[in-house]
Order: C-alpha cells, then sequence, then structure tokens
C-alpha cells in the first residue's frame, strides 16, 4: 500500500556485464532519451549487479564506461539527466540490507530471471544473484523513484519492487513513505521495440550472451557489420503479409518487421501496406538501410566518447553526487524508521 504523494521521478539502470545492443536500445535507451526532457529522470550503470556473476575486473572497468559512452552516444545527456555507477552512491547497498530483511524467501522463490540465469546448478549461483532483484528495489526506492522504464522482462522485478515498498510502508505505519513505482514498458513508442528478438531464431531474445555473433546488432557495429547480419538475419521463404495478422506463427519475419517498425516510427500494419507481397528479397535491403541510418550514427559516436574515458569518468563523478544528494538524505530517514540510532 502506499499514499505516497511526491513528484514524479523516472529511474533506470542498465547492468554493466557487456556490450550494448539494438534490444537494449529500442527497449530501454531510446526511452531513457525521450524522458529525460519531460521529467527528472536518473540512468545508473549497474555494476553491483552486474558482479552477480563473474566479472573480470578490468573488463567490468571498460563495460561501465561503454555503457556511459552508450547512453551519451543515444542521447542521454549527462547535465539533464543524472548518470552514475551504482557502486559510487552507498546509499543503494545500505537500503539492499534492510529490504533483504523486509522482501520473503517466498517472494524471490518467484522470480524467473534468478531460474533462468541459475540454471539447473542453483546451489552454486552466488547469494548476490538471488537477491539481485532486492537490490533492484533499492536502487529504485532510494531516489522514491515512480517510473522505471524498462523491457517487458523486467515486469516481475518491479512487482517485486512494488511489494517491498508496501511492506515497508505497511510493517512500519508509514503509508506516504515509498511509492509503489510503475514500470514505463510501453512509453512514446507502442509496444514496438519492447522485446527484440535474436536475428538467428525468433523465438529467443536478443542478447549479448548469444553464441552467434550473426544474433545481435551491435551498437557498436559499423554499417557494413549491420548489413551484412541483417542479409544473413533468418526469415522464411513466403512473402510478407499484407497485415499485422499474418505474421502470427511466423516469428523471424515478425521481428525483422517489428525492428522496422520500432526504428521508423510506423506501425506495423502501415510498414505491411508497403511491404506486403513483397520477399525478404526486398525487404531485407531496406531494413538495412533504416537500420543503418539510424543505428552506424550512434556507434561513430559511441567510439569517439570511448576514447575520452577522462571526459566520462569525470562526467560520471558529479552524477554519482547528484544522486547521493537525493538518497542519502532518505536512507538516513529509512534508518531512522528502522529503529537504528541516529
Ligand atoms: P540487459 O542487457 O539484459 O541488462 O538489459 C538492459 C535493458 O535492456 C533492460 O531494460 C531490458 O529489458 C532491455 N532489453 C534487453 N534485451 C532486450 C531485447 N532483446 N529487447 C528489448 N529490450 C531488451
Ligand atoms: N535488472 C535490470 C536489467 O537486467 C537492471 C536494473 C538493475 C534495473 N537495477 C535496476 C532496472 C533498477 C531498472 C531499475 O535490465
Amino acid at each position: 500500500m502506499s499514499d505516497y504523494q511526491g513528484p514524479m521521478r523516472v529511474l533506470s539502470g542498465i547492468q554493466t556485464s557487456g556490450e550494448m545492443h539494438l534490444g537494449n536500445y529500442l527497449g530501454a535507451i531510446r526511452k531513457f532519451v525521450a524522458l529525460q526532457h519531460q521529467h527528472e529522470c536518473l540512468y545508473f550503470l549497474a555494476d553491483m549487479h552486474a558482479v552477480t556473476v563473474w566479472q573480470d575486473p578490468e573488463q567490468l572497468r571498460r563495460q561501465t564506461l561503454h555503457i556511459a559512452a552508450s547512453f551519451m552516444a543515444a542521447g542521454i545527456d549527462p547535465e539533464t539527466a543524472t548518470v552514475f555507477p551504482q557502486s559510487q552512491v552507498r546509499a543503494h547497498a545500505e537500503l539492499a540490507w534492510i529490504f533483504n530483511c523486509v522482501a520473503r524467501l517466498g517472494w524471490l522463490d518467484r522470480m524467473t530471471q534468478f531460474k533462468d540465469k541459475a540454471g539447473k546448478n542453483a546451489e552454486r549461483a552466488s547469494v548476490g544473484l538471488y537477491t539481485y532483484p532486492v537490490l533492484q528495489a533499492a536502487d529504485i526506492l532510494v531516489y522514491k523513484a515512480t517510473h522505471v522504464p524498462v523491457g517487458e522482462d523486467q515486469k516481475q522485478h518491479l512487482e517485486l519492487s512494488r511489494d517491498i515498498a508496501g511492506k515497508f510502508n505497511h510493517d512500519y505505519e508509514k503509508p506516504d513513505f515509498f511509492p509503489l513505482p510503475e514500470p514505463l514498458i510501453k512509453g512514446e513508442f507502442g509496444e514496438a521495440g519492447a522485446r527484440i528478438m535474436s536475428l538467428r531464431d525468433g523465438s529467443k531474445k536478443m542478447s549479448k550472451s548469444d553464441p552467434s555473433e550473426n544474433a545481435c546488432i551491435f551498437l557498436r557495429d559499423d554499417a557494413d557489420a549491420i548489413a551484412k547480419k541483417i542479409k544473413k538475419a533468418k526469415s522464411d521463404a513466403d512473402a510478407l503479409p499484407s497485415e499485422p495478422d499474418g505474421l502470427e506463427d511466423r516469428p523471424e519475419a515478425k521481428n525483422l518487421v517489428g525492428i522496422y517498425t520500432a526504428l521508423s516510427g510506423k506501425s506495423s500494419a502501415e510498414v505491411l501496406v508497403e511491404f506486403g507481397g513483397q520477399g525478404f528479397g526486398v525487404f531485407k535491403p531496406a531494413l538495412a538501410e533504416l537500420v543503418v541510418e539510424k543505428i552506424a550514427p550512434i556507434g561513430e559516436e559511441l567510439r569517439r566518447l570511448e576514447a575520452d574515458p577522462g571526459y566520462l569518468q569525470g562526467a560520471l563523478r558529479t552524477g554519482a553526487e547528484k544522486a547521493a544528494s537525493i538518497a542519502d538524505p532518505v536512507v538516513r530517514e529509512v534508518k531512522d524508521i528502522v529503529g537504528f540510532l541516529t
């Protein structure tokens, strides 16, 4: 429960565990860019979440700067939105401990991402991987964020954040303390981009960990690499249908049309009016041209920013100070509510 009356505040984070790809861009980063002009926004690099599975330290540092550079290359302005590494704001870890004592084992047992990531050998997974969604709740609530732009796969974690906020408010009889944060899945772009699938298998999410190098378009890819991956993308032998219904049971075709839709801003009905009846020999080059037009310039800017790690680190430190100035007073209040000496 919550009677929270505070201001709207947007927050999201991305794990610093790999290269940013088209799915991250369409499902997350692009929404972040649009929202920064409309609301107060905080975007962080989830390095503490990344280490729930093994990360090589040097690579982790590099990846953290890579995500920061990807954000900025895609159009997030660090003067407008607050951009920072999670580990540089200690309030996240402090609130996470208290939330570990609020969340129930049964709630965490239901988390499908843990089951997917831990696999059959759950006993050998880190404890951090299990309690990952609790840290995520702390990330959000330590800023009393009200809205969280994420891809569809994060819905369950957002529900858990709401459960934790509600139980805290209830148990400590502070019904207006934490908001119940809402996921922003649809955003300005409708459903398009909420779930981009692998280019090699339309039933699997596009993911940086896909073993096939052609499954995933990275923001770093240049025009040639993008065009090659789209050319090799799995499709089928039929022509495109003239209406969206005709894409059911054709996961690869549906995904490629979905990518076109998300990047062109047209609806899938409109795209199919244009391409219905055509085969992939016509559609793929048009798609490649569109992806190159929208993504290759981001890749260029990304490489330019990565060549200046000093600038990136300075911007992140400033962001962390701004973030801490919001989060520290919240943690102080929580400690007082819980009964810790102040
Ligand atoms: P991850 O790379 O899994 O840490 O995800 C970072 C953000 O990108 C989250 O908001 C995800 O929901 C989103 N995301 C990741 N993969 C995809 C995908 N294939 N399609 C759409 N959104 C995605
Ligand atoms: N779990 C999110 C993901 O994998 C990343 C994340 C961590 C996050 N903390 C968050 C997203 C807080 C939104 C809000 O994508």
